[in-house]
């Protein structure tokens, strides 16, 4: 079997970290293409390294752009591949306009699509993410699922139950597959911040950084948190936060670069609380054992909020602050969600070779 496996955007690379070692294992002929969606050392390169990951046998060289040029332009560039190679699938991961080019060139070419992470909804229209993992979703032959709940969402919209398969969450089989190369990892101490002694914030969604109340108010919860705060910032959201009030030493919060995967795996163990609005931090944050508090209006990671490890609030200052009181004084420990273990890339190459249901009318 010859599968093209599509990458854009940080968390792609990190979805892909256990997955493609294990195609390779039961001989499954996988490629890689990179999008270029990121395309930043910071954002794209050090994951490649951190994770061991082949480099990709195409680069398209997409950046940035409008979500129609972005997607535009990388629909164009990846129909022209799959045209030339014709693989067997084109499998997509995530929710990143690179999934839904990704998608759509493959199943306007009538090459099956499987998607890794299907199912999740947040029921937000105004999210870009909501609307790629809703057309994705439909348009895919093979939705492989990462938590309880996400196949009943796809059942009410009238997905085949044949097509789904719960494999469980890879970011979670990253994490695990990853913690043995924490050690050593002293970047919390670099920073001077105490192991267990300080909070650790990401910002990147439009729904706060596009809205400069919103991240005034994030700004302000981060300034009054009564540990130290490590923010890298993501590029999105840096040239945002001098005028929502955080400058780069505004009290005790420490503005940084983006930082690598096993930096960040090792500052959320490290981490008292994780304040973010990142989808797979919450997944992280999640796994090992460090309270989680996400800002935002809506969470399709609703299972991390179900076993305790995760709290819901607006961008407001006083919620916020709050949240990260409650989360700093709850218990670490809760059960990790079904499925959320080293098995999930097994699961993935079981349900390819269990045979991808063709989309109707492709054999026509
Ligand atoms: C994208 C995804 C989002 C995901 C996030 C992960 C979509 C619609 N959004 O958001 O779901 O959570 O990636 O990080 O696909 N930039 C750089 N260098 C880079 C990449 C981006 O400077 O290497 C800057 C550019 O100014 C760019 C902006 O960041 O315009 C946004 O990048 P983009 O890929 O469009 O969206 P993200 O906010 O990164
Ligand atoms: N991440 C990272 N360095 C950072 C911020 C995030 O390695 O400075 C990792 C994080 O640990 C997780 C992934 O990037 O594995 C999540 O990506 P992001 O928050 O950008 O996107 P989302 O998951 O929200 O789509």
């Amino acid at each position: 079997m010859r599968i093209i496996v599509v990458v854009g955007a940080r968390p792609n690379f990190i979805k892909v970290g256990p997955l493609m070692p294990a195609l390779g294992d039961a001989g499954i002929d996988a490629a890689l293409v990179h999008t270029g969606q990121h395309y930043d050392a910071a954002m794209s390169d050090v994951f490649f390294s951190d994770l061991d990951l082949p480099a990709p046998a195409w680069f398209l060289g997409v950046g940035s752009g409008t979500h129609a040029v972005q997607t535009g332009t990388a629909m164009m560039k990846l129909e022209e591949l799959f045209s030339a190679e014709r693989p067997d699938a084109v499998l997509v991961v995530g929710d990143v306009n690179s999934t839904l080019a990704g998608a759509l060139a493959a199943a306007k070419l009538q090459i099956p699509v499987v998607h890794l992470e299907a199912g999740l909804r947040s029921r937000d229209m105004s999210m870009p993410e909501e609307v790629n993992r809703l057309v994705t979703d439909q348009l895919s032959a093979m939705l492989l699922t990462p938590a309880t709940g996400a196949e009943e969402n796809l059942i009410v919209e009238g997905v085949a139950p044949e097509r789904i398969h719960f494999v469980g969450n890879i970011m979670a089989e990253s994490v695990l597959r990853n913690l043995s190369r924490l050690e050593g990892r002293d970047i919390a101490a670099a920073e001077g911040l105490p192991d267990g002694g300080y909070v650790l914030a990401t910002v990147h969604r439009p729904e706060n950084t596009d809205h400069p109340e919103r991240l005034a108010g994030i700004a302000a919860a981060l300034a009054a948190s009564p540990l130290p705060v490590l923010f890298p910032a993501h590029p999105r959201t840096r040239p945002l936060l001098a005028a929502a009030g955080l400058s780069q030493h505004a009290g005790h919060v420490r503005l940084t670069e983006p930082v690598g995967y096993l930096d960040m795996l090792a500052l959320q163990r490290g981490a008292a609380a994780v304040v973010t609005d990142s989808g797979g931090v919450q997944e992280e944050a999640c796994m090992l054992g460090t309270p989680c508090v996400t800002v935002r209006r809506s969470t399709e990671r609703q299972v991390t909020i179900d076993v305790g490890a995760n709290r819901l609030v607006p961008a407001d200052d006083r919620a916020i602050d709050e949240a990260l009181g409650a989360a700093l004084e709850s218990p670490r420990s809760w059960e990790v969600p079904e499925r959320w273990d080293l098995d999930v890339s097994l699961r993935v190459v079981t349900a390819l070779q269990s045979g991808i249901i063709g989309p109707s009318g492709y054999e026509a």
